[in-house]
């Protein structure tokens, strides 16, 4: 049996990778918080496509997941050979606005959590010279930094130690894709707090969540390093990477989110 392993499965883009993997026939395993969430889902992708589902509840941002995470597929005996390190979400509060409690969080789920599984889980794939591994990353990578928001960075981060991740690993049959999608319908807006104003953006910026997961799944299939899903975003964040610094800089001043 094929083992899939996606964080952040509950909702979104994660979701859609897990509808998207269980029709590939890939066995999923379905992290998040919201449990009754991921067991709607897993009894839901069991009786469509009749591939065995667990769900297990864990808080990325407590330290320990991780490991723990790690310790419930030792004993279930699953080795995924494909990763997802989807879970994430965006505070809109200026940096000194917003406690340290809160930076930490962002933090432990989107770079410690992400680079922790990636090292946990990497090396039994390496052994069997195979696997693939998608991180999500986000068009923010290739965009300037805003007032305060520490989301650019860790996206900046994922994009980076992605491709770094990539390069050591695919000698040995292990590919790594760091998956930058744009403005992407799913509950994250809702959760940043910020739905209204998103919802006023053109909608040629907006991409679905299965299309991103989509293009995600052939890049990495493909052994491509990093995807930008959609036409517009690859060609923002062409433009992004040949804008000076110091415009950027400028441009990244005047967001308002
Ligand atoms: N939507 C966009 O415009 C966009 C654009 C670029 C990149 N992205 C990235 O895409 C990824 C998925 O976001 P989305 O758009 O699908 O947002 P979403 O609909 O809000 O889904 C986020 C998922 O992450 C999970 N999650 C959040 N905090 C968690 C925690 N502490 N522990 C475990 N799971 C946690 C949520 O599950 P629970 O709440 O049940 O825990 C949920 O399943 C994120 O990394 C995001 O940064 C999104």
């Amino acid at each position: 049996m094929t083992h899939a392993l996606i964080t952040g499965a509950s909702a979104g883009i994660g979701e859609a990778f897990a509808r998207l993997l269980a029709q590939q026939g890939y066995s999923l395993v379905i992290v998040a918080r919201r449990q009754e969430r991921l067991r709607e889902l897993a009894g839901e992708l069991e009786h469509q496509s009749g591939v065995s589902v667990t769900a297990l509840t864990a808080d990325l941002a407590d330290p320990n997941a991780p490991a723990e995470l790690t310790r419930q597929l030792d004993e279930r005996d699953i080795r995924p050979e494909l990763l997802v390190n989807n879970a994430g979400f965006s505070i809109r509060e200026g940096f000194l606005e917003s406690d340290w409690s809160t930076h930490a969080r962002e933090i432990q789920v989107m770079m410690t959590a992400v680079t922790e599984l990636c090292h946990r889980l990497a090396p039994a794939m390496r052994e069997q010279g195979r696997g693939h591994i998608i991180n999500v990353s986000s068009l923010a990578a290739f965009a300037p930094a805003a007032p305060g928001l520490l989301y650019t960075g860790i996206k900046s981060y994922v994009l980076h130690f992605s491709q770094a991740l990539d390069m050591e690993l695919k000698p040995h049959g292990v590919h790594v894709t760091a998956l930058c999608p744009g403005f992407t319908w799913s509950e994250f807006h809702d959760v940043m707090g910020n739905r209204e104003r998103m919802n006023r953006l053109p909608g040629l910026l907006w991409t679905t969540a299965e299309e991103v997961a989509e293009a995600g799944y052939n890049a990495v299939r493909a052994g491509k390093p990093v995807s930008v899903p959609g036409r517009v975003n690859r060609l923002l964040a062409g433009v992004s990477r040949w804008t000076p610094e110091a415009l950027r800089y400028q441009l990244g001043r005047r967001a308002d989110l």
